[in-house]
């Protein structure tokens, strides 16, 4: 991902925010030990969970994509954890409540008073809730608006098949408060049910117990009966076909898409054995991959039991799966054990893409994991590179910020490296005997970075008969920078695309003779990065001729390729730039490309043309990122 660059721009606007919503509301003070941790502290949500942690939902909703709102009502079964309080306060954002009730074993429901608080730009308002004395559970009646940030309401016309509209949803970080009233923590984890009516012939799927022979007649019951935070909480909505990968894994899409992913994914069982093999059982029941339009922001979100994935993952080569097996791998890191608060993200992410690799390598080999990491670490070098030095450690401080600013490629790649560093101290036998042993400790609980160093030291370093070199795993958590031993993946594939690149540079080779027949898409988006630097439009045009890059199917390469053609002015590419913004929303591919255009007043109008066809049809979450790179509050009106 290219966000840092986002990031400093959000920072100007995040900073007016800053104390004003976080500090209005003081919690109450903490009734257990793990409350009095400030490194458990939620700053991100209101819930008082310390003192009334909700444990299941149950959600009864109206499904109209005429209105576009869900309404209905959501049950908050709680447990007390504080004897005396008298209260639940819950997360909510643009939600419109109709009324509260609270159910007590003896007098059923009766209606109870609640205030709704102020609403902060980026918390959006808790809802805090009398609780009766004897009340066990609490109802609220509400309804959604439009402007969810958590749902993508989308007309037909911009699915696959143009005939039924799409909606999904996408709660991580903090959007579920947007759907639901609920406490909406990664350290408060919820079972939970729903009762879904939907326009007959659409099909609603979950992060849940999904059943693809269900008839398609508008009223599903579905249940998540394993408890999960908030942020998987997941729905989508849409004309869905299914097809099974195996005995326990299958994709649902738009009956045009279906077929393409089942292809796609072949290898998906593979992946799960694989997984298991390394890190124990795979714990969830079944693993289904919904593909989503492709105005999904993000490549992939693994809501359990149901990964939500970008169509742009669709090569034909099977080249982008790796995606499949960083969501897979969330099943263990995160899905089970998951960052307490939006600051531990590193522990959800790079545990996640060290296991992506270790998967792709299991699966497709060491040459293509070896591309792989070696790419990674190189995103992670130009971000690095871009970054103030509070953003480049995994324990970043997120206060008075929203938390997705924390989405650069430090927690993903820099917390892959610190893994691999501890593989490559302690070996790969013991290291993968203790991360599975850390699965099986940890399983369905919400842990802390302090949590996560306590734990190495204890079943990995300080039990390392040999005495590994010590490991500075403090440089590594709250230190800028890459440590100077951190590990440095190579790859012997990529060595011979340099050579060849070389080679073309320095006139000894012409580029319709770079020998690419073998290369893969790996071996492709590093040439185009290794190249970047000078590929000017008439070197662009030698490769095109030879390689008709500007018309590459493979939406990475295509993005790499459009990329330097912004830079060097390479207008052969112009309408396929063009059509390519308009066809896809997925921020990582967009928003570089805007942001290479806005770099130039001409570019910037150029962009401007385009993005005022193509927001309409992008996520909230793109659209937040390229109204900041566009200025499109300061644009001429036109
Ligand atoms: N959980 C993330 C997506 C996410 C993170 C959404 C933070 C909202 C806030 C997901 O697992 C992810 O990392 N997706 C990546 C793809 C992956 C292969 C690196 C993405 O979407 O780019
Ligand atoms: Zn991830």
């Amino acid at each position: 991902m290219h966000f840092s660059t986002l990031g400093s721009r959000y920072r100007a606007r995040w900073a007016v925010i800053a104390s004003a919503g976080l500090m209005a509301c003081a919690a109450p003070a903490p009734p257990d030990e793990t409350a009095t941790d400030p490194d458990r502290r939620d700053l991100h949500s209101y819930a008082n969970a310390d003192a009334v942690r909700v444990t299941h939902l149950e959600l009864d909703l109206d499904v109209s994509f005429d209105d576009r709102t869900l309404a209905g009502s959501a049950m908050l079964s709680f447990d007390r954890l504080d004897t005396d309080a008298g209260s639940l306060v819950v997360d909510t954002r643009d939600l419109d409540i109709d009324g509260v009730e609270a159910w007590s074993p003896n007098g059923g429901f009766e209606a109870t008073t609640y205030v709704l608080g102020e609403a902060d730009a980026v918390l959006g308002a808790p809802l805090r809730i009398e609780l009766p004395p004897a009340a066990t559970r609490v109802r609220v009646t509400y309804r959604t608006r439009p402007e969810a940030t958590a749902l993508q309401w989308l007309g037909a016309e911009q699915t696959a098949g143009g005939q039924h509209p799409f909606l999904f949803t996408q709660s991580q970080a903090i959007h579920a408060r947007s759907w639901i009233p609920l406490q909406d923590s990664p350290g408060v984890r919820v079972t939970y049910g729903a009762r879904l009516r939907t326009p007959p012939g659409l099909r609603a799927v979950m992060s849940a117990a999904n059943d693809p022979d269900a008839a398609a007649d508008g009223d599903y019951r579905l249940d998540m009966r394993q408890p999960i935070p908030s942020y998987l909480i997941a729905l989508a909505v849409g004309n869905l076909s299914f097809a099974p990968l195996g005995p326990r894994a299958g994709v649902y899409a738009e009956p045009s898409v279906v077929e393409a992913a089942a292809d796609e994914f072949a290898d998906t069982e593979a992946m799960i054995a694989a997984t298991e093999r390394l890190y124990g059982p795979y714990r969830w029941d079944r693993y289904d991959l919904l593909v989503l339009p492709p105005s999904f922001p993000f490549g992939g979100m693994e809501n359990p039991r149901l990964t939500f994935a970008t169509p742009t993952i669709l090569a034909g080569d099977r080249s982008l799966v790796s995606l499949v097996a960083h969501e897979l791998a969330h099943s263990w890191s995160g899905n089970l054990v998951t960052n307490a608060t939006w600051r531990d993200f590193w522990l959800n992410e790079g545990v996640t893409t060290y296991i992506e690799r270790r998967i792709v390598e299991e699966v497709f080999g060491t040459r293509r994991a070896e591309m792989e990491a070696v790419l990674g670490r190189d995103v992670l070098l130009a971000e690095l590179d871009r970054l103030d030095d509070a953003d480049e450690v995994l324990r970043v401080d997120l206060a008075g910020r929203d938390p997705d600013e924390g989405m650069t490629q430090v927690p993903y790649e820099k917390g892959a490296l610190l893994l691999r560093h501890l593989e490559e101290r302690t070996g790969r036998a013991r290291f993968d005997e203790f991360l599975r042993g850390y699965f099986d400790h940890f399983a369905f609980r919400s842990i802390t970075t302090a949590d996560f160093v306590a734990y190495v030291r204890r079943h990995l370093l300080d039990a390392d008969p040999a005495g590994a070199e010590p490991v500075a795993l403090e440089a590594w958590i709250d230190g800028p920078g890459l440590p100077a031993d951190a590990p440095r993946p190579e790859s012997d594939a990529f060595g011979e695309v340099e050579r060849q690149l070389a080679a073309w540079t320095d006139g000894t080779q012409r580029a319709g003779d770079i020998e690419t027949a073998a290369w893969t898409t790996q071996e492709w988006l590093h040439f185009l990065s290794a190249a970047s630097s000078d590929l000017s439009a008439d070197r662009m045009a030698a490769l095109d001729d030879a390689f008709g890059l500007t018309v590459s199917g493979n939406a990475e390469i295509a993005h790499q390729w459009l990329l330097a053609a912004i830079r060097a002015g390479y207008r052969r590419a112009d309408d396929r730039l063009e059509q390519y913004l308009l066809d896809i929303g997925r921020r990582k591919l967009i928003a570089p490309l805007y942001e290479a255009l806005a770099a130039t007043p001409a570019g910037r109008d150029r962009a401007l043309a385009i993005y005022r066809r193509a927001r309409p049809g992008y996520h909230p979450i793109s659209v937040d990122a390229i109204d900041a790179i566009l200025r499109w509050d300061d644009r001429d009106p036109g």
